[in-house]
């Protein structure tokens, strides 16, 4: 039996779910691999294309990063200024993503340089072809032009166009997520270094602290094979175990003495508030929790909780050791610096009752970039 005509539609269904099949994975990809998939699908769903090329604004300048068709080392010489790539195109609305075709039957001189023209005719692309464009843009900038070339008298499909604009609308979010991403990074980073420059104001006597025992534990934290996620996250911990001395009283921080016993009970308060400081930022959770730890031994002889082994976090764990690290090998008013050699044999020493015996370890083995990074002898 033959099977029935399939309509349009059916076609049309199809290639709408080969585009949402595609989605699924894509959000997973970085920017890179993520443009090129996209890029080359736009081919596979609308085959009368021949020809075709991705722009991104860099600076200020367009630049193309993806093509097909063409010389990719001739087309790199064709840049437009920010004003300049929309010269041949109509952008339309700010507010919405437009796909819109045009004929091309001839590049004015006037408008384009002697070179760039030069390109053109290398590429073929001086005339006599009909360009599918849209662009991308992001908050009604434009960062972006996606462009498809066919070079006979007919146009393109309705259909086509109307893919090319979904896919300039989904490159544009992918752009809109990103410049989220990148300005939620910078805002954390300020919180963290605004938090650092507190601290630093008021305790300065330990000036580089916070940094040392970030640099110490990124050492050993890689040297233990953690993920790059867990490294990151025990880096900022680090660089802000000690923000709850924000709440000790400055006349104990600047001390230059031995601390009395009930001095040093309020300076202990420091991983409690410490805590409280950083649990009250979103996304913080781990990282409080490390500050909270970072006074524990691994022999239950620690504050505040008297945890002990694994019930201490590693990350803690191991901030806490280039915590005592740094402390030892700086020196204090009341006591010189402790040499890094000797500083090694106390950490052999402790290793097993102050010190998780597996972070001691890989303390030691990192210990020749530690003492680099200390830039004491
Ligand atoms: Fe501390
Ligand atoms: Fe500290």
């Amino acid at each position: 039996m033959d099977r029935p005509r399939r309509r349009d539609d059916d076609r049309f269904y199809d290639k709408i779910s080969l585009i949402v099949d595609s989605l699924g994975s894509l959000g997973r990809l970085d920017k890179r691999e993520f443009l090129k998939q996209v890029f080359e699908a736009t081919f596979e769903l609308i085959p009368e294309a021949q020809k075709g090329s991705l722009f991104e604004l860099q600076g200020e300048t367009f630049r193309p990063i993806f093509c097909r068709g063409y010389d990719f080392s001739v087309l790199s010489r064709i840049l437009f200024g920010r004003d300049e790539a929309f010269v041949d195109f109509e952008v339309g609305s700010k507010t919405s993503i437009v796909a819109r075709e045009t004929r091309i039957t001839g590049r004015d001189p006037a408008i384009f340089s002697a070179e760039t023209i030069e390109a053109f005719g290398v590429l073929g692309t001086l005339s006599g072809f009909t360009a599918l464009y849209a662009p991308i843009s992001v908050a009604g900038l434009n960062v972006g032009i996606l462009s498809l070339e066919k070079f006979d008298d007919t146009g393109f499909l309705d259909l086509s166009r109307k893919i090319l604009q979904y896919y300039a609308r989904l490159i544009s979010q992918f752009y809109a997520q990103r410049l989220h991403q990148e300005r939620e990074t910078r805002r954390y980073k300020d919180i963290v270094n605004s938090l650092v420059s507190a601290i630093q104001v008021m305790d300065k006597h330990t000036e580089g602290h916070a940094q040392r025992v970030r640099d110490y534990s990124l050492a050993i934290a890689a040297r233990l094979g953690l993920s790059e996620e867990a490294v990151s996250e025990i880096g900022t911990a680090a660089l802000l175990h000690d923000v709850g001395k924000l709440g000790i009283p400055t006349h104990i921080l600047r001390k230059p003495g031995r601390l009395s016993s009930e001095e040093y009970e309020t300076v202990k308060l420091h991983a409690g508030d410490g805590f409280r400081i950083l649990s009250s930022i979103e996304g913080f959770e781990r990282i409080a929790e490390m500050a909270y730890h970072h006074h524990e031994r691994h022999d239950g002889k620690g504050y505040p909780e008297g945890l002990s082994g694994d019930e201490i976090s590693l990350g803690a764990q191991l901030i806490g050791l280039a915590d005592a690290f740094d402390a030892m090998t700086s020196e204090r008013a009341y006591r010189p610096a402790m040499s890094t050699a000797a500083a090694v044999g106390v950490i052999r020493e402790e290793a097993g009752t102050q010190f998780n015996p597996r972070i001691a370890a890989a303390a030691l083995e990192v210990i020749g970039s530690l003492k680099d990074l200390a830039r004491v002898s």
